[in-house]
């Protein structure tokens, strides 16, 4: 951890302390309102796909469920059918799980290990690398170039635990610049040598509805009064951002007991007195706790009006018995249920009172600042002008 993220986290505790003791929360300037349509519009859903899913690095795939050479996963992000695969030097490869000859789907497999993948259509041949290793029939088939049917790659970058790609061919996006400060925090916590416990998928409203959850936790008192309540301050946040990317602290009801703690020692009681949310714009975010470590990974779509969300389980050390594994399992199905039951079955009611096109915005209060800030952000991408100004904090 660098001595920017331990300051950066003493000043947070801090922050929250003193919001605790005075009843304050962070504060935006002034509230915001954000269109209805944002959320439901068909135009606006595809200018956020093609703005931001496919020309901004997204996650697609944690480390560890890719841990030996030979490992692939397969997943469709947003119709695009990918195939992650483990290579022998230790790195990940993105690439389109279609076959270059007429396009079938190379692989049905949602994970595995495999060296070579055949196209169950005409029994093509290809490497873990995307490589085109054989055409089948070849004297019959006629000339294939060397290097021109490999499989479709697309820019990654992993670092941290997390594979990140463009979802676009030649993009130049610098992946690593994109993720900046974040990744440089989210790194710190060592997750590429952590355990993988598992995955819940559940299914939810429009991604931004989705999203706007993971950011406040103004509606800890109201929607998760026996859940999330009893352990965390309702109302209490206090933010800090890595370019679009969000760090939101919240203060646990153990904070007071913090206040012995010497200012520049703060920074190592995050999971002890308060906790963060981790929020890499725009489909991750990551909570860590002692229990269990949460990296939720949004897919928009098939259209405005749902996202499909998996639910990573990732835990620092592996367990030390079969009760310590049951635990985990236990509280990976208790935090999928949190959030299918108390955060994502309200978001879709949410969005049945914003599709009716009868109530013209949502507003956004001074206290729900880091979904405005994203708010900002999205639209910033969505309108396409790099010369505009970026948002700011
Ligand atoms: S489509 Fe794959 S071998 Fe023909
Ligand atoms: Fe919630």
């Amino acid at each position: 951890m660098t001595v920017d993220t331990k300051v950066q986290y003493a000043r947070m505790g801090a922050r929250l302390i003193d919001h605790v003791k005075n009843g304050t929360t962070d504060w935006a300037a002034d509230t915001m309102e954000v269109p209805s349509t944002n959320y439901t519009d068909p135009d606006q859903w595809q200018r956020e796909m093609d703005q931001i899913f496919k020309s901004q690095p997204i996650l697609v795939g944690i480390s560890q469920e890719i841990p030996e050479a030979g490992d692939f996963k397969t997943l469709n992000m947003l119709g695009v059918p990918l195939l992650i695969t483990r290579q022998k030097d230790g790195s990940a490869k993105v690439l389109m799980n279609v076959c270059t000859h007429r396009g079938m789907q190379l692989t049905a497999e949602p994970s595995g290990n495999q060296r070579m993948f055949s196209c169950p259509y005409h029994g093509w041949t290809f490497k873990a690398d995307g490589s085109l290793r054989a055409v089948a029939d070849a004297p019959k088939f006629g000339e294939v170039c060397e290097g021109a049917r490999n499989l479709v790659q697309f820019p990654s970058h992993e670092e941290g635990g997390l594979i990140f790609a463009v979802l676009t061919p030649d993009s130049d996006v610098d992946i690593r610049a994109y993720l900046g400060g974040m990744m440089d925090d989210v790194a710190a916590k060592g997750m590429d040598q952590w355990t993988y416990v598992g995955n819940r998928v559940i299914h939810g409203p429009n991604w931004k509805v989705a999203y706007d959850g993971y950011l406040e936790g103004y509606h800890f008192k109201a929607a998760h009064p026996e859940t999330i309540e009893p352990r965390t301050y309702s109302n209490v946040m206090e933010y800090d951002a890595h370019g679009p990317h969000l760090l939101v602290g919240f203060a646990a009801k153990t904070m007071m007991t913090l206040g012995e703690v010497e200012q520049n020692e703060l920074w190592q009681h995050e999971t002890r007195g308060y906790d963060f949310i981790r929020l890499f714009f725009p489909n991750v975010s990551i909570f860590v706790a002692p229990e269990i470590t949460q990296v939720a990974q949004m897919i928009p779509g098939p259209g405005p009006m749902e996202n499909t969300t998996i639910l990573h389980f990732l835990h620092p050390k592996p367990p030390e018995n079969d009760e310590d594994h049951a635990a985990r399992i236990e509280m990976a199905d208790w935090l999928r249920d949190v959030v299918q039951e108390e955060d994502y079955n309200v978001g879709l009611k949410l969005q049945e009172g914003l599709a009716t096109g009868l109530m013209k915005s949502v507003l956004l209060g001074r206290n729900e600042r880091g979904n405005q800030y994203f708010h900002r952000w999205v639209q910033w991408y969505a309108d396409g002008d790099e010369s505009a100004p970026k948002p700011e904090l």
